[in-house]
């Protein structure tokens, strides 16, 4: 019997590098409310990032909805449908309307021209994904938002660690939020964070995280609790010891597909950018069938068949889901590389314990696939 292999495996220290933390965490009896481990993470990741004011959160996505609460954005946000359900979501748990645009091919995040054309006088703010770790167009969204006085929240639930031209992509924008969820290059268990650019703001956060609490007796907003709890933020502090050999890992696997696949017909590969020190978070591969022989979903079917759980991501688009697909801006005629794209995408198994066996079984079956 051969193990199935799963898209992705968490990254998780050896047990008793984890113990001594959960002894600390019993003796003090402090579990949650921005304790120790908290803080200490919090200092940490900045400086490990590379980025100045970060606020914990217990997942990605209240992190998002915080962040849009945070730069109080109102009616439209502009953002990607080649993305995971939880972008788009955040706009609706803030009673704001979603508005797609398509993505550009070569990136596979939102394409700066149809963001322009996107722009009504209710617009407010775009709500850009790096998608698989890969950087937008930052000085182009940028530019775009200066000119129409937009703000930019990036869903950089992919990107961290992500670096271009040696300096965080997580510095652009107004906000950025990190998911720590376990199937992310970093992991807290769950986890997230948003990442801002002054104190006043991550102050802001800070409140919006807690009920809204300013200090013992004051509420000043409406808030969430959102906060990470201490033994997800020693969990966070342990990985952090090993992220560096794990990127190390990731990046060693993507170039063992890459040499295998590059002369395939029919199957591309990102080709990160030589400035980009990318987090090889997803490893996907676009299947055209006419040069290939056969179609993604028949791929997809024979790496089942040998229990090889890749996955579509991001299969459907967000704006085929029903609380969407009625938008105008959710016509598929609208948004035809982003249809294009998710009918073609297949993510491959990538993590740091994908042993070299597994891997050349994956790569056997493209290869099998492709001369059947
Ligand atoms: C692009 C994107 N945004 C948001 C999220 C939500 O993050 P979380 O799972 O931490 O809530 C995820 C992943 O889960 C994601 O892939």
């Amino acid at each position: 019997m051969v193990k199935p292999i799963p898209v992705t495996s968490p990254l998780l220290p050896p047990l008793e590098s984890y113990v001594p933390y959960l002894e600390q965490i019993w003796e003090s009896r402090f579990l949650t409310n921005c304790g120790r481990f908290h803080q200490q993470l919090e200092q940490e990741l900045a400086n490990h990032l590379g980025v100045r004011y970060i606020s914990l959160f217990s997942n990605g996505t209240l992190a998002l909805v915080t962040a849009l609460q945070a730069l109080r954005i109102t009616g439209e946000v502009i953002t990607t449908p080649y993305s995971f359900v939880a972008t788009a979501h955040s706009v609706l748990w803030n009673n704001l309307k979603p508005v797609f645009v398509d993505i550009d091919p070569h990136t596979n995040n939102l394409d700066p021209q149809r963001i322009v054309e996107a722009i009504t006088p209710n617009t407010t703010a775009i709500l850009p994904v790096h998608c698989y770790g890969i950087p937008c167009d930052l000085e182009e969204i940028q530019a775009i938002a200066d000119t129409y006085g937009l703000k930019v929240i990036y869903d950089a639930a992919h990107a961290f660690g992500v670096r271009w031209h040696g300096e965080s992509i997580l510095n652009h924008g107004d906000v950025s939020v990190l998911s720590f969820h376990a199937t992310k290059v970093f992991n807290t268990f769950e986890g997230g964070a948003i990442v801002c650019q002054d104190e006043k703001t991550k102050r802001r956060i800070d409140y919006l995280k807690n009920f809204g609490f300013a200090d013992e007796i004051t509420v000043v907003a409406p808030g969430i609790n959102g906060k990470m709890n201490e033994l997800q933020a020693a969990f966070g502090l342990l990985q952090l010891r090993y992220i560096d050999q794990a990127l190390v890992t990731r990046r060693q696997i993507f170039e063992r597909y890459r040499s295998a696949l590059q002369d395939v017909p029919g199957i591309d590969l990102i080709a990160p950018a030589h400035d980009l020190d990318w987090n090889y978070a997803y490893c996907p591969i676009m299947v055209d069938s006419e040069t290939f022989g056969i179609d993604r979903d028949a791929l997809y079917d024979r790496f089942r068949e040998q229990d090889i759980l890749v996955r579509r991501y991001f299969y459907p688009l967000i704006s085929e889901f029903p609380m969407y697909r009625n938008l105008d801006s959710a016509r598929p005629d609208r948004l035809p590389i982003a249809t294009r794209t998710s009918r073609r995408v297949l993510c491959l198994p990538i993590y740091p314990d994908l042993d070299i066996v597994s891997q050349e079984r994956i790569i056997s079956v493209i290869h099998a696939a492709r001369q059947s």
